[in-house]
């Protein structure tokens, strides 16, 4: 029977990067998108391109910010694809700002949702995985989490949190032969870079070792790898795909 992928945020960007390459591996894949327009922009053509590879693939509207719907978003993948194999956790947002200016709303929205997200879905996901005895999860984390960025507290807390719940959970469900990873992207070309200006662009790449942004490819393959038997002793580590970006 072939293995089933489950992505959170997976209409745009990298989460429908990751769905496609998943799915070129041949993987089963479950969408998630947060609601309707995500699912008309973005999600449905996402599905289409994963079916486009012979697999079968089905978009899942749900918050991942609201525990409970994450429940019922985990028990309608298990029952519509009969198990889930990889879990991605790559649903997220900014609202960027100084924290001499940043608003309580600002903090509590980018941690709710790039967060207690993983919290949310690591915590109804790993039931399954624990009753399968086998399961590889992979947290989307950013180097913001690993270095700090000014005009970033929120998602920097949010993404060092991800870390932490990471090596957390490698430990507790290292023995159910379910490994946990995280994968810290530098500057991805996507959506949510794309706002930024010019001039911020040009200065990220003089940081950049590589002296180009990444691509939803290099994140996606780099999570392919930690999905696959060919990882199937790491667990617990931080993979940085940032052509080596100095914060
Ligand atoms: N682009 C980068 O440079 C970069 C760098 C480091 C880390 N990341 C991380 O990679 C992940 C993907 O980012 P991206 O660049 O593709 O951004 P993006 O804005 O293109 O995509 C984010 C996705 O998350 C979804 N989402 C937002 N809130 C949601 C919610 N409450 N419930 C369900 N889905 C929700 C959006 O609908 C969208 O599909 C994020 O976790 C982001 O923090 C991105």
């Amino acid at each position: 029977m072939a293995k089933t992928a489950l992505i959170t945020g997976a209409s745009q960007g990298i989460g429908a990067c990751i769905a496609k390459t998943l799915a070129a591996e041949g993987y089963n894949i479950a969408i998630n998108c947060r609601g309707e327009q995500e699912l008309e922009n973005g999600g449905k053509q996402t599905a289409e391109a994963c079916r486009a590879f012979g697999v079968e693939a089905e978009c899942f509207l749900c918050d991942v910010s609201d525990f409970t719907a994450c429940e019922t978003m985990t028990k309608a993948v298990k029952e519509r694809f009969g198990s889930i194999d990889v879990l991605v956790n790559n649903a997220g947002i900014t609202r960027d700002g100084l924290l001499a200016r940043m608003s309580e709303a600002q903090f509590d929205a980018v941690t709710n949702v790039n967060y207690k997200s993983v919290f949310n879905m690591m915590r109804h996901v790993s039931g399954v995985m624990m009753r399968q005895r086998s399961g590889h999860i992979i947290n989307i984390s950013s180097v913001a989490g690993i270095y700090g960025n000014a005009g970033q507290m929120n998602y920097a807390a949010a993404k060092a949190g991800i870390i932490g719940m990471t090596k957390t959970a490698a430990k507790e469900l290292g023995s159910r032969n379910i490994t946990v990873n995280a994968v810290a992207p530098g500057f991805v070309q996507t959506p949510m870079t794309d706002v930024l200006d010019e001039a911020y662009k040009k200065a990220i790449i003089d940081r950049i070792a590589l002296k180009r942004f990444g691509q939803p490819e290099d994140i996606a393959n780099a999570v392919a790898f930690l999905a696959s038997d060919r990882a199937s002793y790491i667990t617990g580590q931080v993979l940085e795909v940032s052509g080596c970006m100095s914060m």
